[in-house]
């Protein structure tokens, strides 16, 4: 059995790649706060990744799991991801700022560092995909935490790649840009105020624009970059190329 471990599958993004990765034979594992009645035939834990250490271990508790039952490979993809609060730096309380971190960045630093490690010794395909953003590359009002947090975990894919490269079995890991979704991410942007982020209406004109693409056409497109061999380890990869 093929698996997937998937952060913040119940809604969003994370619902339309679990549900994609179910129909072509993964057993998937979703790890989030809440649970969809939608996800049929996906097991759901209930995880705060802001959390930390109840999520490594529940994480490591998964993990052995999933290790025990002799899967054919196992993908871990870092999905679960939060703007935080919208706003401009020093009017963003300190406790968001802590838990966005933590959810966009240490989270997948540290359990990625745990499925290194736990599944060293196996010789079966061991994938790391974290969806990261566009926003890592660009600088946008208001968005402080998220862009720099997008921009660290492109930093520590590339770093997996070169650290892996002399592994027996090497963890393979890959970031990629999911493009502009339609999603409650992208409702939680366009309901900001001009103040807090001054780019509010080139969003709100790409939604009534019909510019949004739907999160099953980006699950897709995730899924054959995953499956994609020419793709190297540590790259930073975007969908809409
Ligand atoms: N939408 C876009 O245009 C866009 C563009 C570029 C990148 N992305 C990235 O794509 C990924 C998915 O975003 P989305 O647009 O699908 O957002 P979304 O609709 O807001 O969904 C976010 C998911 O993350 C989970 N999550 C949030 N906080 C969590 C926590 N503390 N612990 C565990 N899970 C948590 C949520 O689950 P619970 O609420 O149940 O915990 C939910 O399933 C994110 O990494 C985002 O940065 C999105």
């Amino acid at each position: 059995m093929k698996i997937l471990i998937i952060t913040g599958a119940s809604k969003g993004l994370g619902k339309a790649i679990a549900t994609y990765y179910s129909k072509n034979s993964y057993q998937v594992i979703s790890l989030s706060r809440s649970q969809s009645k939608e996800l049929e035939g996906i097991r759901q834990i209930a995880c705060d990744l802001s959390k930390l250490d109840e999520a490594e271990q529940i994480f490591r508790d998964t993990l052995k799991e999933v290790i025990n039952s002799k899967p054919e490979s196992i993908t871990l993809i870092h999905n679960a991801g939060s703007l935080g609060e919208i706003n401009t730096l020093e009017n963003i309380p300190a406790q968001n700022i802590k838990a966005t971190v933590t959810i966009n960045y240490t989270a997948p630093l540290l359990l990625s560092s745990v499925f290194i490690k736990e599944t060293e010794q196996l010789t079966i395909p061991r994938k790391l995909r974290t969806i990261s953003s566009g926003a890592a590359n660009g600088a946008y009002h208001g968005w402080s935490v998220y862009c720099s947090n997008k921009a660290a975990v492109d930093s520590f894919t590339r770093v997996i790649g070169i650290e892996q490269a002399s592994a027996k079995n090497p963890a393979h890991a890959i970031a990629i840009y999911p493009g502009v979704v339609d999603t409650g991410m992208q409702t939680q942007i366009r309901n900001s105020s001009e103040g807090a982020f001054s780019n509010v209406e080139r969003f709100k004109t790409m939604k009534e624009n019909g510019d949004l693409a739907s999160p099953e056409s980006v699950a897709k497109l995730i899924y054959k970059i995953d499956t994609d061999s020419s793709i190297n380890n540590g790259e930073i990869v975007d969908v809409r190329n």
